[in-house]
Order: C-alpha cells, then sequence, then structure tokens
C-alpha cells in the first residue's frame, strides 16, 4: 500500500503529460477548435498564435534551465557565507532588458503584419455575404444571388468570402474558429470579414460575446461546398422559393407591420412572394397533414415572424428564414438536432428549450404541432 502510493506519488510529474497527449489525441472531438484550421485567414491566426508559442517555449526552456542548474549546481551549505550581490550591475540590466525587447519585436512583426492582411478588403471574385446577428440567431443573405437563410451558412470551398457584418439589436460576434476567427459585430456599424475555405465539410460557429441570457445558443453551421455543389444549392433555393403571384389570405403588409426594423426589411426592387404564397406553391401536397400544418403556420401567427422564402426574402423579420429549415442539421441556433421530435417540442414549448427567445409558448397542442413539422419538413 505504502509502496503504491510512493509510486504514484513519485510518477505524479507525469499527469500532465499525460492529460496533454490525451487532449491532443481528442482534439478532432472540438469542433471549436483554433488548432485545426482549414482556411486561409485561420492559418495566418494559427501562424501567429504558434510563432508565439516557439518563442514562449524557448524563453521558458532557458530561464527554467538556468534555475535549475543554478539551484543544483551553487546549493548552499547552513553556515555558508552571503553569496556575491548583483544588484545595479549595468550590464546584466542592460542585458535582460535588451533580450525581451528583442523578442517582443520578433513576435509583432508577423502580428502586426497578420492584422493588417486580416483587415484588407479581398479583391477579385469574392462572394460577398452579409451576416446579421440578432438576439439568438444569424441572419445570412447573399445579395449576389438575393438569397437569404438563417443559421446555417453555405460556402464553397476555395473561393474568397467576404463577410459584412452588423446586428439587429445588441453587440455580437461572429466567430468561426477554423475559418476565419472572430470579429464583433454592432448595430448601426459595418464590420468586415474574410476567408476562404479550404475543405468541404460541415463546421461550427458560435456567437463569442455575451448578447443576453441565451448567448450561449446562438450558435451557427457552416457547410462548406464544393463550387459546382454549391451552385447546386443556390439554384436549389432559388427555386423552392420563386413562386407564381396568387392571391393570399395573409395581405402583404402584414408580414411587414408584425416586425420590428420596417426601414430596413423592405426588399430591395421587386415585390417579394410573400410567405402565404410560397407556402400554398411549395407544397401543392396532397397530404392532410401537411395541408393542415400549412393553415396553422398562418393561422397561428408563424408567418408574422418567419418568411418561408428564400428568395427575394424580406429583410430584418424578427424569426430565422425558414425556407430550408427541414434540411438543416440543426434547429434553434444550434441548440437541437433537427429531428422530428425536438422541433415539436420547440415549436410546442421554445421558452422551455430557450427561455427569453423572442417566440412565445403559442399554446400549440401536440396534433397540432405535428402538423406543423410536417409542413416545414416540405421546406428543404
Ligand atoms: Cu449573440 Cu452572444
Amino acid at each position: 500500500m505504502l509502496l503504491g502510493s510512493r509510486l504514484i506519488r513519485r510518477l505524479s510529474w507525469l499527469a500532465p503529460l499525460v492529460a496533454l497527449v490525451v487532449i491532443a489525441a481528442c482534439a478532432r472531438d472540438f469542433p471549436q477548435t483554433t488548432l485545426a484550421p482549414k482556411g486561409d485567414l485561420a492559418r495566418i491566426e494559427d501562424g501567429v498564435f504558434f510563432e508565439t508559442v516557439k518563442w514562449a517555449t524557448l524563453v521558458f526552456v532557458l530561464v527554467e534551465g538556468a534555475l535549475l542548474y543554478a539551484v543544483f549546481r551553487f546549493r548552499g551549505k547552513p553556515g555558508d557565507p552571503e553569496p556575491d550581490q548583483i544588484h545595479g550591475n549595468t550590464v546584466v540590466e542592460v542585458i535582460w532588458t535588451v533580450i525581451p525587447a528583442l523578442i517582443l519585436a520578433m513576435i509583432a512583426v508577423p502580428t502586426v503584419k497578420a492584422i493588417f492582411k486580416e483587415n484588407e478588403t479581398p479583391k477579385g471574385d469574392a462572394l460577398t455575404i452579409e451576416v446579421v446577428g440578432h438576439q439568438w440567431w444569424w441572419e445570412f443573405r447573399y445579395p449576389e444571388f438575393n438569397l437569404t437563410t438563417a443559421n446555417e451558412l453555405h460556402v464553397p470551398v476555395g473561393h474568397t468570402i467576404s463577410l459584412k457584418m452588423g446586428a439587429y439589436d445588441v453587440v455580437h460576434s461572429f466567430w468561426l474558429p477554423q475559418f476565419a476567427g472572430k470579429r464583433d459585430v454592432f448595430p448601426n456599424r459595418e464590420t468586415r470579414l474574410w476567408f476562404t475555405a479550404e475543405e468541404a465539410g460541415e463546421y461550427s460557429g458560435q456567437c463569442a460575446e455575451f448578447c443576453g441570457i441565451q448567448h450561449g445558443r446562438m450558435a451557427f453551421r457552416v457547410v462548406a461546398q464544393p463550387p459546382a455543389e454549391f451552385d447546386q444549392w443556390v439554384g436549389h433555393m432559388k427555386l423552392i422559393t420563386m413562386q407564381p403571384t396568387a392571391t393570399s389570405a395573409v395581405p402583404r403588409d402584414s408580414v411587414h407591420t408584425s416586425s420590428a426594423g420596417a426601414a430596413v426589411q423592405q426588399p430591395a426592387a421587386a415585390p417579394a412572394p410573400q410567405n402565404a404564397d410560397s407556402a400554398k406553391a411549395s407544397t401543392g401536397s396532397e397530404d392532410p397533414l401537411v395541408a393542415q400544418g400549412q393553415k396553422l403556420f398562418l393561422m397561428k401567427g408563424c408567418v408574422g415572424c418567419h418568411s418561408l422564402v428564400a428568395y427575394n426574402a424580406p429583410k430584418g423579420l424578427l424569426g430565422p428564414n425558414l425556407a430550408n429549415v427541414g434540411a438543416r442539421s440543426y434547429i434553434a441556433a444550434g441548440t437541437l438536432k433537427n429531428t422530428d421530435e425536438n422541433l415539436t417540442h420547440w415549436i410546442r414549448f421554445p421558452q422551455d428549450v430557450k427561455h427569453g427567445v423572442l417566440m412565445p409558448n403559442l399554446g400549440v397542442t401536440q396534433d397540432e404541432a405535428k402538423a406543423l413539422v410536417a409542413f416545414l419538413r416540405t421546406h428543404r
């Protein structure tokens, strides 16, 4: 027993090393790691980080090495005379001022270079995407294609993305660790960020500035796709929402007056196909459950905050655009996996899932929620 505990004590210095190895091995399980860059901007930031770590490690090894050497080599014994005092030794003081200054300069050069590079506006045929932070979700607009989506950003691999960012209500921070790092977004002020995705896949992003009680549930996904696949997605998004004009039970105005920020939500030129139209046209389903869900979507007031059109969508709506909600991997801004069960629960009890969110508990029954889910699943 005694032997065991002594052995453990002897080997305890290994613990941090083992922890480090385990963490490194599990790095792939941390989707928001900054240590696995998959884009050019993230790679620049990673470079600055490792440059700093390299110098810090060198300083650590040299200083600790000298310390250990002194401890063992010059260990004092009782009765030894007082050692020589070096206080006020100009040579020593100059050395330990100049060396750190040089090291800081070595770190400052790549850091400042990276800061300038990061603040450049990408030239050429970068794809501009507008990002709007809301409490607590992300709106993504593609002015080039006149498309709007929410919480799931699709980007083509190998194509520079230029983000023009703002906020609808309070200060948020757009953080996309594997591609682009972090940048604050403000109401009434534009900030920018750019990146080029290097590898196809799904990536995690997150709001990184405290913005209210559900700040932690303000995540987003980035779907990086090969260019051909991305073009297909753009075509698909236009197709699912380009509806013929039809008469509708909901006057177009109601979509607008029921949402705040009327000044920003007016779509650019041609009148947008409205929610009710798209609901009717995009389902066209004979499934009675879907038809019931469509009716409920209008009756329960969902239509007042959510648009079901991605193309030429009304801007500044209170709720996320739902044009392709049926195909997204998460709902409620990364809070829940997009399963039928979760979506039903979210529709019925949004205030339980995400307390304080603008979506109220509308008194939707289980059956009604099922119909709404069936209807929303057709929007994909
Ligand atoms: Cu938005 Cu934190």
